[in-house]
Order: structure tokens, then sequence, then C-alpha cells
């Protein structure tokens, strides 16, 4: 899907991340299941992962990472108008994790709801909140990638349960004063027809938990790697080609590139294809593995507070999730 252009500008006036103190290692998961540092590294490219403490839920790490945007944008809490937070790991599966954080920060006039797009919903909420600002509905937005995939991994499961870990980011959106960078162009993709490929097949109402099934790893995340894998590296190379395209960039006019983080050998595919060098592409899934709607939003936070890009410099956010969804979006800083 894409878009029209539209009068009012957005701009992105701040960012904010926040991942929990608890490191958990290669080396500790090659004491719970058949892996080993030298098997995860060379797969992935991850080397540790943040795991929440047990009282620390999805909406206090998004809690965390919102101030730190609201902070960075010169905002207080209370002048904030929408609230959309991207997780597939709410707090409760009712209210929305966004209620939550708005009474968490004081966020008092904000409407506040959550969307579900997987490891796709930052950009979702980027695109959907850029155009309720542009369409003049809210003067402002904060949005929220954060999850808690601890909380639906299956720690017996060599094959997933190496990948995830917990954490969020977030960015405030405002309308842009002339001279300030924008959201230039967006795009986003689904196609429902594999939402077998990544799931939690558990849980809701096609398939409730029972005494029954209690222990049968129905509430946490399957997923068909190598399927997964190479549908992300076409459908994000896409995406990606189209914002630049819509943008009028090159490939030789792009300062960073912001992707997913999910596997290094993903990320080094999509550089390559859209012809970015590798050092204009940023990565730290070394640190904190696939954190889902939070990665991208965490690594924009990261990129823009360690200088990886400036004030005017173009940039490209490129995501890839369950559903299957996908998205983008070219920035000017
Ligand atoms: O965030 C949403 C989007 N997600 C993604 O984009 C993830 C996409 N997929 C991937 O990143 C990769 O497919 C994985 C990292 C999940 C897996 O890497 P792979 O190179 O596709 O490995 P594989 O699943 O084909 O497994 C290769 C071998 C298998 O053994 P055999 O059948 O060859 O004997 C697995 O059983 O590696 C084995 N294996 C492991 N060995 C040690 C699978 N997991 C592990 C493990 N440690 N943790």
């Amino acid at each position: 899907m894409s878009e029209s252009t539209s009068a009012i500008e957005v701009c992105i006036a701040g960012t904010g991340s926040y991942v929990p103190e608890r490191v958990l290692t290669n080396e500790e998961l090659s004491a719970m299941v058949d892996t080993s540092d030298e098997w995860i590294v060379t797969r992935t490219g991850i080397r540790e992962r943040r795991i929440a403490a047990a009282d620390e839920f999805t909406s206090h790490m998004g809690s965390k990472a919102a101030l730190r945007a609201l902070e960075q944008a010169g905002m207080q809490a209370g002048e904030i108008e929408l609230i959309v937070v991207a997780t597939i790991t709410p707090d409760t599966p009712t209210p929305a994790t966004a209620c939550h954080i708005q009474a968490q920060i004081g966020a008092s006039k904000a409407v506040a709801f959550d969307i579900s797009a997987a490891c796709s919903g930052f950009l979702y909420a980027m695109k959907i909140c850029k155009r309720l600002i542009s369409d003049g509905a809210f003067k402002n937005a904060l949005i929220i990638g954060a999850e808690k995939l601890s909380s639906v991994t299956n720690w017996e499961d060599r094959g997933t349960c190496v990948l995830f870990g917990d954490g969020a980011g977030a960015a405030v959106l405002r309308r842009a004063e002339p001279g300030e960078g924008s959201i230039v162009a967006t795009e986003m993709g689904t196609d429902g027809t594999l939402t077998h490929l990544l799931e939690i097949p558990g849980g809701g109402s096609a398939l409730p938990i029972t005494a029954d099934n209690a222990n049968d790893h129905l509430q946490t995340l399957t997923m068909q790697g190598k399927e997964v894998f190479k549908i992300a590296v076409t459908r994000m190379k896409e995406a990606a080609e189209k914002v630049i395209e819509r943008a009028g960039w090159k490939a030789e006019d792009i300062a960073c590139v912001i992707p997913h983080q999910a596997n290094l050998r993903i990320i080094d595919a999509i550089a390559d294809r859209l012809a970015v060098p590798n050092d204009r592409v940023f990565v730290n899934l070394h640190k904190y593995g696939n954190t889902s709607a939070a990665a991208v939003a965490i690594a924009l936070d990261e990129a823009n507070r360690s200088g990886a890009f400036k004030r005017g410099d173009h940039i490209v956010l490129v995501v890839f999730g369950a559903g299957l969804t996908w998205a983008a979006a070219a920035v000017r800083w």
C-alpha cells in the first residue's frame, strides 16, 4: 500500500529506547538446550539478548522508552495527543498496552490503542500516525514498539529460543516546522496466506488454553525459519526500493539503512541487493537478538544517539514479520 503526498509534513522529533538489565548469553543458552555460541553467531549474528524481570511488563519497558523520546523531543507527556503501541506481547489481552502506558507516563490527553503487526508494527504505526497528523486529526503522536518475547518463548526449542529478546523503542512524531526533517515515503504490505510460517498458535479464540493443553507450548512462537528467511529478503528489498524510488533518492544518497534486527545474514543480503555499503547499515542484533516490534525502534534510537546520521540525512527503515507483514519508510532527518 502506497500513499499520496499531503500538505502537512511530519517529522520525528525525538527517539528513545530501553532494554532490561538482565543479559542472557549464548553460553548460558548452550547449557539450557543443544546449541552453541558458534552455531548462534554463525547462523544469526546474535551474541546475547536482554530478558525482562518477572515484574517488568511490556508497558513498563514501553513507558521508559517513551519518556526518553519525549525528553529528546523537548515535550511533556501531557502534550501528547495520540499513543500507538505495536506489540505481540501486550500486558493483558485487553485493555491495550497503550492504555497502561498512557497512565504510567501521565499522557492524560492522549487517545491510546495497540496494533498487532508483529515485527512490522513500529513502521505500521509510523505510517498510520503520519497520516493522522498530516490529515490534521492530531498534532503529534507517540509511537512505541515494545515486547516481552521471553514470555512467549519455548525455552525447550533450540530453533527459536536462541533468537528472541525483550526491549522497547519509541519515537515522537509531530507536525514539522519549515526546514525540519520529514517522513518522506512509507510502504506497507501483508500476505495473509502465509500466517502459518510464523505464529503463536494458541491462547486466542481459535485455540484457547485449557487444562488439557496447558503444557503443549501453544502460547509460544513457532517459526519455519528457512521459508521466512527467503521471503524476508525479497519483501524487505522490494519495500525499501519502493520508498527510495518514491522519495526520488539513489542508493548513494542514503546515509543509513535501519533494518529489522532478526538475522545478520538477512541484513547483509538486503544491503547487498540495495547496493548500500555495510558501514551504512545499522546493526545491533548482536546485543539484543530479535525483539520483534521493538527491534527497529531500538535500532533507530541507538543509531540516532550514536551519530549514525545528522540533520538533513536520508535514512531508510525496513522491517518484516509474522502475518506475513513488511514495511519501509524513507525519512529525511
Ligand atoms: O522476526 C521475524 C522474521 N524472522 C526472521 O526473519 C527469521 C528468519 N530465519 C532465520 O533467521 C533462520 O532461518 C534461522 C536462524 C531461524 C535458522 O537458520 P537456518 O540456517 O535457516 O537453519 P535451519 O533452520 O535450516 O537449521 C539448520 C540445522 C538443522 O539441523 P539439520 O536438520 O541440518 O541436522 C537444525 O536442527 O541447524 C539445526 N539447529 C540448530 N543447531 C544448533 C536449529 N537451531 C539450532 C540451534 N543450535 N539453536
